[in-house]
Formats: C-alpha cells, sequence, structure tokens
C-alpha cells in the first residue's frame, strides 16, 4: 500500500530541500526533520503490549512498543534520514545496505551489507530519500528478504509512479511512504521535478 504524507511542514521543508540554491547543511537538517515527521505515519501500526508502571501517584495499567525495531538506510543517501528517524525511536537498531545506481545502465549493484542480529523479528524500515526507477529499494528488499527479513516497510522522501510500481510489482507485501509523489522521470534516470542527486547534496560531492 502507498501512503504519501501531505502535511504543511514536510511539504514547506521539501520545498526547501527542492531549491538548487540550498546548501548541504540545510539540505541535511531539512532531510532529517522531515524523516522526523514521518515516524508518526510509519510508526502507527507498530504492536503494543501491556506494561504496569508506578506514577508518582498510583499504579496503572499502559502499553509499550512489543517489537524490536530495525533502520536501514540505503547508503549513501538513506544515511542523511537516519537521525531524525532514530531519534524518535529509542529502541531502533541500525543496518546498512550499500547500493549504487550505474548512472548508465541504473542497475543497483550492492557492495555492503550489515544487519542486527535481531532482524529477522523485528520491523524493519528501510529508508533512502529518492524512489526513481525503484531498482535500489527493490534489490535491498531481496536482499533482505533472503535474510529471512520479511516485516518490511519501505520509507522515502521523493517517488514516482514508476518506482512505486516497481515494488509493488516484486514487493507486494511491502507498505511504501513517501512525503512527495512526483511526476516522472527524465531520460537519466532523474525524478522531475525532484531535487536532484540526493547523495551529492547531503554530502557535498559535486
Ligand atoms: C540514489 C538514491 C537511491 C537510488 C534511487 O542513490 O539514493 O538509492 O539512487 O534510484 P533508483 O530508484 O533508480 O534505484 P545512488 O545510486 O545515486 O547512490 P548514492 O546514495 O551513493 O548517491
Ligand atoms: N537518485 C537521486 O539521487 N536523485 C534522483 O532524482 C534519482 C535517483
Amino acid at each position: 500500500m502507498l501512503t504519501v504524507l501531505k502535511h504543511p511542514l514536510i511539504t514547506h521543508k521539501l520545498a526547501i530541500m527542492r531549491n538548487q540554491e540550498t546548501g548541504t547543511k540545510d539540505f541535511r537538517q531539512n532531510l532529517n526533520e522531515i524523516g522526523g515527521l514521518m515516524v508518526y505515519e510509519i510508526s502507527r501500526d507498530l504492536p503494543t503490549e501491556p506494561i504496569t508502571v508506578q506514577t508518582p501517584v498510583e499504579k496503572c495499567v499502559t502499553e509499550r512498543i512489543s517489537k524490536d525495531i530495525v533502520l536501514v538506510p540505503i547508503l549513501r543517501a538513506g544515511l542523511g534520514m537516519v537521525d531524525g528517524i532514530a531519534n524518535l525511536i529509542p529502541t531502533v537498531k541500525i543496518g546498512h545496505i550499500g547500493l549504487y545506481r550505474d548512472e548508465e545502465t541504473l542497475e543497483p549493484h550492492e557492495y555492503f551489507c550489515k544487519m542486527p542480529t535481531n532482524s529477522k523479528n523485528a520491523v524493519v524500515y528501510v529508508v533512502d530519500p529518492m524512489l526513481a526507477t525503484g531498482g535500489s529499494a527493490a534489490a535491498a528488499i531481496t536482499l533482505l528478504k533472503k535474510r529471512g527479513i520479511n516485516n518490511i516497510k519501505l520509507v522515502c522522501l521523493v517517488g514516482v509512479p514508476e518506482g512505486v510500481k516497481r515494488i509493488e510489482d516484486e514487493h507486494p507485501d511491502v507498505d511504501i511512504y513517501l512525503a512527495a509523489l512526483d511526476e516522472k522521470l527524465n531520460e537519466k534516470g532523474y525524478i522531475v521535478p525532484g531535487l536532484g542527486d540526493a547523495g551529492d547534496r547531503i554530502f557535498g560531492t559535486k
């Protein structure tokens, strides 16, 4: 299922990120802040279990999250969303998947994968700002499933219908969350209007 989060704060911050005049520091800050704003929605259906807490007044039965949570940024650009999300989920563990997209073929190439040991039983959020052809996200999810990890949600900032369709076709069990659904891909595989190369804008590499 696709959820596009529509919220004035998200749209405002994304407009700052889309602006080509925005520098790396502000780009990173707004990316992290949008990641944080998205947490409220992506965590809505986390399971809980009852606990008893002694307040200063009396004992009460309340609830706490009952599943492990793992955040998996797709390197590099996914790293730009980690702090904003992890700061709001105190128990979160963090895995990493390294993929880069060949600029000619647009095919993803894996170069790194390190997951926390509890991942099979956890709710796993794969994060990457850009869902373009969907090749990188689809490959990351396939890689996780091969390791027996099946409770996966995909959290991206900007996507296009092509990328959404690819994930829906290849991984229909994976919920997709976007801050914006843009129009299309251009001939170089960039999202239009998009925000350019997310990795380069986060790390200042171009
Ligand atoms: C970008 C982006 C996604 C991917 C999206 O990464 O961060 O991972 O492209 O494109 P796709 O949906 O067509 O696969 P890139 O490969 O440029 O690597 P980087 O994060 O190291 O810059
Ligand atoms: N990767 C990016 O960083 N930006 C795009 O527009 C598409 C893929």
